[in-house]
């Protein structure tokens, strides 16, 4: 099944938890939680206290996407009965295997991230460990930005190593996700979109989820 993932760094924070109500009638399947330490990227975002607020609040899981440094430091804060994947970026992980068995051992599903311009080749080595790989198609650090076009063969290349080698593991692409491009992008072999400002930036947010779900489902059946 293809999932959408709206990204809760574009939402309102001052009304954070009817955000987050509205994508959830709207058929959203995952919360996309950016976190940003303002040293690996150029931005400072939010911690786990703010994803944590929404417990109770909705039954959404939590797709945690660690854009920081030293990543295996605070994988724990970000436990909790609702986090079903966390994602952590290749280009911060000196020992990246390591840090995937740490997420593993935690007891929920382990993401590796890669920004536009690292290859699909550093994965070689652990694809077979992971249950989700993140391709950017924006250089991280901010939303509302322009979906870089190569990230679109990125993706067919990895649904065809997947392919070839029998993995299961899922792909999601996050930035600059419209209605305009997510039939092209689940096309290529994306099962995760990640999308902030498209769904938030909307006038009627739970429309707009129901919009971007139907088309997904619609490019899933052409596939
Ligand atoms: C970028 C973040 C993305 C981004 C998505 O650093 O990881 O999740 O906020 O936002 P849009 O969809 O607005 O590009
Ligand atoms: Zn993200």
């Amino acid at each position: 099944m293809k999932k959408l993932a709206p990204s809760i760094l574009s939402a309102d924070f001052a009304r954070l938890g009817e955000d987050v109500s509205e994508i959830e009638r709207g058929g959203a399947h995952l919360i996309h939680v950016d976190v940003m330490d303002g040293h690996f990227v150029p931005n400072i975002s939010f911690g786990a206290p703010v994803m944590k607020s929404l417990l109770g609040r909705t039954k959404i899981p939590f797709d945690v996407h660690l854009m920081i440094e030293n990543p295996e430091k605070y994988i724990d804060s970000f436990l909790t009965d609702n986090t079903e994947y966390i994602t952590v970026h290749q280009e911060a992980c000196v020992h990246l295997h390591r840090v995937i068995q740490q997420i593993k051992a935690a007891g929920v599903k382990a993401g590796v991230s890669l920004n536009p311009a690292t290859s699909l080749d550093t994965l070689r080595w652990v694809l077979e460990e992971v249950d989700m790989v993140l391709l950017m198609s924006v250089n991280p650090g901010f939303g509302g930005q322009k979906l870089i076009p190569q990230v679109i063969d990125k993706a067919r290349e990895l649904d065809e190593i997947r392919r070839a080698e029998g993995l299961d593991f899922a792909i999601e692409i996050d930035g600059g996700v419209t209605l305009d491009n997510v039939r092209t992008v689940t096309e290529a072999g994306v099962d995760i979109a990640v999308a902030g400002s498209a769904v938030f930036g909307a006038d009627d947010i739970c429309g707009r989820t129901e919009e971007f779900v139907r088309l997904m489902n619609e490019a899933q059946s052409r596939r």
